[in-house]
């Protein structure tokens, strides 16, 4: 598959929640589920992983592969601070987006619909400076969450080794980019996690299931969100 249209302007769209989301219409992929960018975030990735290991851990180490729009991060950090821990979240991103682009999207003002402010953070400071922070250093983004954006493919960045509880796998789908799903990528993503860490992703497929299985983790199927029917847990233990 051509990779061409990852240079491209992604648009703007709405999804079913109220949240934003970025689409490339010339391929017909996009970053989050229309069925609500946010919620799929929370369903995918915030509950499952986070939160599960927020419960166990007093100090997160969270790996993003794909830093897109910082909806992760975001999520990340309003949780964070719900559960009182702390958090070092590292993200990977090869195509940052242009403020042009991120300074639109409305995650800070859905949230609020959504879950409420009830620690009555200043969410719109707290998504522009994620965005904001520098790339390729660890940045303060508030007391307890410390964030670093490196700028790169993650096929070629160093990972420190059986560091992370949380990796949030979302990267396109193998359609688009099947050289981000194989066994030997996964090798690197599984020696970088802790023990008892989870990756999850929303993808299901059977090649992306054997590439994680062959590298030790296991795997449980969970409920997709929304229209899709499974979501993958993977845990190394
Ligand atoms: C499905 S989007 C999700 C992004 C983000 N998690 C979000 O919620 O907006 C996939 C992201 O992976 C990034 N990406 C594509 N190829 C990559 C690579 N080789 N290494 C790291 N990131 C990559 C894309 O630019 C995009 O931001």
């Amino acid at each position: 598959m051509d990779t061409d249209f990852l240079n491209t302007t992604p648009e703007l769209v709405v999804t079913s929640d109220g949240s934003h989301s970025l689409r490339f219409p010339a391929v017909g992929e996009g970053y989050h589920s229309v069925h609500g960018a946010m919620s799929e975030a929370v369903h995918v990735y915030i509950a499952p992983c986070f939160e599960s290991q927020a419960k166990a851990n007093p100090m997160v180490e969270v790996l993003e592969v794909g830093f897109g729009t910082g909806l992760n991060a975001f999520l990340t950090l309003c949780k964070s601070m719900e559960y009182g821990i702390a958090v070092n979240y590292i993200a990977i991103e090869a195509y940052p987006l242009e403020e042009k682009i991120w300074s639109r999207l409305n995650y800070p003002e859905v949230y609020k619909k959504l879950y409420g402010n009830d620690l009555g953070l200043d969410l719109e400071t707290i998504f522009q400076n994620l965005h904001t922070a520098e790339w390729g250093r660890e940045v303060e983004i508030r007391p307890n969450f410390r964030l670093t954006k490196i700028r790169g493919m993650v096929q070629e960045i160093a990972l420190p080794a059986n560091t992370f509880h949380c990796v949030f796998y979302d990267a396109f789908a193998p359609q688009y980019q099947p050289e981000l799903w194989t066994a030997d990528l996964f090798a690197r993503i599984a020696a970088a996690m802790h023990d008892e860490a989870s990756l999850t992703t929303y993808c299901c497929k059977g090649d992306v299931k054997r590439a994680l299985k062959a590298n030790g983790l296991k795997i449980t199927k969970l409920p997709g969100f929304a229209n899709k029917r499974e979501m993958l847990m993977a845990v190394k233990n």
